[in-house]
């Protein structure tokens, strides 16, 4: 029995579409024992799922990353029959999508030749066309692996700091590694000095986010400077605009972050403002094929 609260209608688990009551795996899966998987998070929208071709190459990518042998189009070709089973077809809706390395007796080292476990399933989503809301943040200590570029399914740090977040009663953790801002509990991080937007490279210490490399894209074709390097807590106050993003979040205008305060309610940086309703207007035409 599952506990109350909003599961998907249906499931797709290993070759079938399962209810969410019947979507059981063995306790010796390895992403029970190991959490070893990855994940991927994207959204449909009214004109097809938003950059799903980046989103399931970055998953291909990131299981080669950790060895896991199955290809991203066997589970590609399983999203639309969930989406018809689901009543999600051109609904809005959020897919999550999950490969582990499937069921062995436990031992670290990889078994040879078990079949990955596939899981997905959709829920109903909207997004806003703009997100309005104005974050609070407080800075936590990143003190996850030096892997942060794999979509792992283990995410204790992540979830750590973000109920730290949620206790202090803000929206996300801003994660600190060395006295320098990494990425958010679920999110990337900008900022906006002099016109300049200010990102963390895309290394082992931040996940490389789909939204992050869609913005990277934006600014070249705005002409808008874009330095990679990472903003040090000392720098919070110096910085003009902060914003975190994520597939979810699109691009969340930072109103405080830590000690500092950016921006009174509504009152959002003109930078911010203007990569907001770039990335709303790509919404409005078919990204589902875009490689980034
Ligand atoms: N979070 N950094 C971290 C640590 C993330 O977990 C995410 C995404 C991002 C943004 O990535 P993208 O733009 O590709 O969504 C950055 C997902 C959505 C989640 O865990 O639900």
């Amino acid at each position: 029995m599952l506990p109350k609260g909003n599961f998907p209608a249906k499931v797709f688990l290993n070759g079938e579409i399962v209810t969410s009551e019947n979507a059981t795996i063995s306790v010796f899966d390895r992403g029970f024992l190991f959490g070893d998987g990855i994940y991927e998070v994207m959204v449909q929208l009214e004109n097809g799922i938003f950059y799903k071709k980046a989103h399931l190459d970055r998953l291909q990518e990131n299981l080669v990353k950790i060895g896991i042998e199955y290809q991203v189009s066997d589970l590609e070709k399983e999203i639309e029959p969930l989406l018809i089973a689901s009543g999600l077809v051109d609904q809005p809706s959020l897919i999550y999508m999950q490969v582990t390395r499937g069921v062995a007796p436990r031992k670290h080292s990889y078994p040879k030749g078990t079949p990955a476990t596939v899981m997905i399933y959709a829920i109903p989503f909207q997004m806003p066309y703009i997100n309005q809301k104005n974050m609070h943040a407080i800075l936590q200590t990143d003190f996850r692996w030096h892997r942060c570029d794999i979509k792992s399914i283990s995410l204790l740090g992540n979830i750590m700091t973000n109920e730290a977040a949620m206790l202090a009663g803000t929206d996300e953790a801003a994660l600190v590694r060395d006295g320098v801002i990494t990425e958010g509990s679920h999110t990337n991080i900008f900022f906006v000095k002099d016109d300049t937007v200010i990102t963390h490279p895309a290394n082992e210490h931040i996940l490389d986010g789909i939204t992050r490399k869609i913005i990277v894209k934006l600014c070249q074709e705005l002409n808008i400077p874009l330095v990679e390097r990472g903003i040090s807590v000392e720098e919070i106050p110096t910085m003009d605009e902060a914003f975190f993003t994520g597939t979810s979040t699109q691009i969340a205008s930072i109103a405080q972050l830590g000690e500092h305060t950016y921006h009174e309610p509504e009152n959002f940086g003109p930078i911010t403002r203007k990569l907001q309703e770039v990335l709303a207007a790509l919404k409005e035409i078919d990204t589902s094929e875009v490689t980034l």
